[in-house]
C-alpha cells in the first residue's frame, strides 16, 4: 500500500458493489467533463471540519451526521431540504443545550446518491432486473430502461447538489439559522406532541439567556455565532469514477482533496484493505468516515486505521459503529479497546440504523425502541470504557413520514403504509429524530457531569 496515489490508483484494484454500465464511453466522457465543473466544496471548509472533529475526538464536542438514506432526483424541492434543515437545527440546540459543549452538523446530503445493494439483481414475479442503486446510477423504476445505468445521471447528481448545496448555505449563513428564530423551527406537525413541549422549555431559555445577553451588549448583530452557523456535507463514496472526477488539488497545500462533499465515507460492504474504496480515500485529506459492521474486529480495524491515518492526525477518522442493538455490547468493547491500546485518535459515532432494519407487512423498517436501545448501548459502554462517545449517525427527514415504528406517537406495522416514501431505507421522522436528540443530550450530559462539568438541566416534561 506504499505504492504512489493518483486519484485513479483504485482502478487497478479489485472492487465491490460497481454497476455495469452498457456505454462504457459515454460513462468515461461524462466523467471528463465532471472532471472540469466547479468544485462543490472547498479544501479549507474540509480543514475547518477536520479542526472541529479533532476536538470531538479530544473528548470536547459532538458529531450529529444525518440526512436521508438516499437523495432522489424526484424529491428534490425546497421544502424537503429545508424541513430537514430544520430538524437537524432543533437537533443541535437540544444537543449543544443539554450538553453546553459544541454540535458539529454534517448532513447526509448534497451528494448522498448511491447506494451499495446486497443482490446486484432484483426479482419481481418471473422477472429479474438490476437492482437500483441510487439515482447517479440508475432509476428505482422497476423497467429495464429504468434500470440501466445511466451516465448522465452523474452530471445530473453534480447539478442537484451544487444547486441544494446552494440553498444550505443559504440557510445556514442567511439568516434561518439566527438563534433569535429558535421557537420558529417548530414543525407544525410537531406542535402539540411529548417532545415539542419539551423542546419549547429549552427554546425558552435559550431566548431567556439571549435577553440577557442583549442587555449586555451581545447580540446576533454583533456576533455572527449567534446568527449563522455551519452545516456540513457528506456521503458514502461510492461510485468512484465520480469522486475521482471530482478530486482537485488543493492550491494552497498541494494535496488532493475530495470536492463533492466536505466528509467522504466507507460503506460497510466496500472496507476491504486492498480493494479500491480504501485506496481512493486513502489518498484525499478530507475528513473519512468507516462503518464498523459486526463482521470487524479489532485487529481488521486496526489495519484499515494503519493505511486510513497513518499519521494519525486527529479528526481524520470518524469510526461509523453500525451493530445493531443485540450485538453492540458484544462487539463495541474489543473495538474500543483495540484503538485505545494503539493509542489511535478517532471520533466514535454510532449509526443505530443499519443494524436494526427487519422486515414487517412487506416494508423494510426499524423499531424505534431498537434504535434507542443501540445508542443507549454505545453511549454506557463508553462510559464504562473511559472514552468519548463523540456523535450519531442517522438516517431522518424533516418530513411526517411513516417509515419506522414506534416513537411518541407509536406508529404500528399497519400504519407503516400511510406515508412509507423512503428511496431505500427507513428513515426517523421528525419527531423520532427529537426524540433521539433528547435520548442522546441526556446521555451526554451524564459524560459531562462524569468528567466533573456541571451541565444544564434538561425538563424531562
Ligand atoms: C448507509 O449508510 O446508507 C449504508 C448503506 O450503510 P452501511 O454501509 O453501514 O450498511
Ligand atoms: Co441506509
Amino acid at each position: 500500500m506504499n505504492e504512489q496515489w493518483t486519484p485513479a490508483s483504485w482502478r487497478s484494484k479489485p472492487i465491490a458493489q460497481v454497476p455495469e454500465y452498457p456505454d462504457e464511453a459515454a460513462l468515461a466522457a461524462a466523467e471528463d467533463r465532471l472532471a472540469t465543473y466547479p468544485p462543490l466544496v472547498f479544501a479549507g471548509e474540509a480543514r475547518r471540519l477536520k479542526t472541529e472533529l479533532a476536538g470531538v475526538a479530544a473528548g470536547n464536542g459532538f458529531l450529529l451526521q444525518g440526512g436521508d438514506c438516499a437523495e432522489s432526483f424526484a424529491e428534490h424541492h425546497p421544502d424537503q431540504i429545508r424541513d430537514f434543515f430544520r430538524v437537524f437545527l432543533q437537533m443541535a440546540v437540544v444537543l449543544t443545550y443539554a450538553a453546553a459543549s459544541p454540535v458539529t452538523k454534517v448532513g447526509r446530503i448534497a451528494g448522498q446518491f448511491a447506494k451499495p445493494r446486497s443482490s446486484s439483481v432484483e426479482k419481481q414475479g418471473d422477472v429479474e432486473l438490476p437492482s437500483y442503486r441510487g439515482d447517479i446510477i440508475n432509476g428505482i423504476e422497476f423497467t429495464p430502461e429504468s434500470r440501466t445505468p445511466d451516465p448522465a445521471r452523474l452530471e445530473m447528481a453534480y447539478r442537484q447538489s451544487a444547486a441544494t448545496l446552494n440553498l444550505l448555505r443559504a440557510f445556514a449563513q442567511g439568516g434561518f439559522a439566527n438563534l433569535d428564530n429558535v421557537h420558529e423551527w417548530m414543525l407544525g406537525f410537531v406542535t402539540d406532541s411529548p417532545q415539542s413541549h419539551r423542546y419549547r422549555t429549552i427554546a425558552d431559555r435559550i431566548s431567556e439567556t439571549l435577553s440577557f445577553m442583549r442587555a449586555c451588549g451581545i447580540d446576533p448583530t454583533n456576533s455572527p455565532q449567534l446568527r449563522s452557523t455551519d452545516l456540513y456535507t457528506s456521503h458514502e463514496a461510492l461510485l468512484l469514477g465520480y469522486e475521482q472526477a471530482m478530486a482537485r488539488v488543493d492550491s494552497t497545500s498541494g494535496d488532493w482533496y475530495a470536492t463533492s462533499g466536505h466528509m467522504l465515507w466507507i460503506g460497510d460492504r466496500t472496507r476491504q484493505a486492498d480493494h479500491a474504496h480504501l485506496e481512493f480515500c486513502r489518498g484525499v485529506k478530507n475528513p473519512i468516515g468507516l462503518k464498523c459492521g459486526p463482521s470487524m474486529d479489532g485487529e481488521d480495524l486496526i489495519r484499515l486505521i494503519d493505511l486510513l491515518n497513518p499519521e494519525n492526525e486527529p479528526g481524520r477518522l470518524t469510526l461509523i459503529v453500525r451493530q445493531g442493538a443485540d450485538k453492540v455490547a458484544e462487539n463495541l468493547p474489543g473495538l474500543i479497546r483495540a484503538v485505545s491500546r494503539e493509542g489511535r485518535s478517532v471520533v466514535w459515532s454510532c449509526d443505530p440504523m443499519h443494524g436494526n432494519t427487519v422486515s414487517m407487512n412487506g416494508y423494510k423498517t426499524r423499531p424505534f425502541e431498537r434504535i434507542l436501545r443501540e445508542v443507549e448501548a454505545f453511549f454506557s459502554i463508553h462510559r464504562a470504557e473511559g472514552t468519548h462517545a463523540g456523535g450519531i449517525h442517522i438516517e431522518m427527514t424533516g418530513k411526517n413520514v411513516t417509515e419506522c415504528t414506534g416513537g411518541a406517537r407509536a406508529i404500528t406495522a399497519e400504519s407503516l403504509s400511510d406515508r412509507y416514501h423512503t428511496h431505500c431505507d427507513p428513515r426517523l421522522n421528525a419527531e423520532q429524530a427529537i426524540e433521539l436528540a433528547f435520548l442522546v443530550a441526556e446521555n451526554l450530559r451524564k459524560e459531562r457531569l462524569d468528567q466533573g462539568y456541571s451541565a444544564p438541566f434538561v425538563a424531562a416534561e
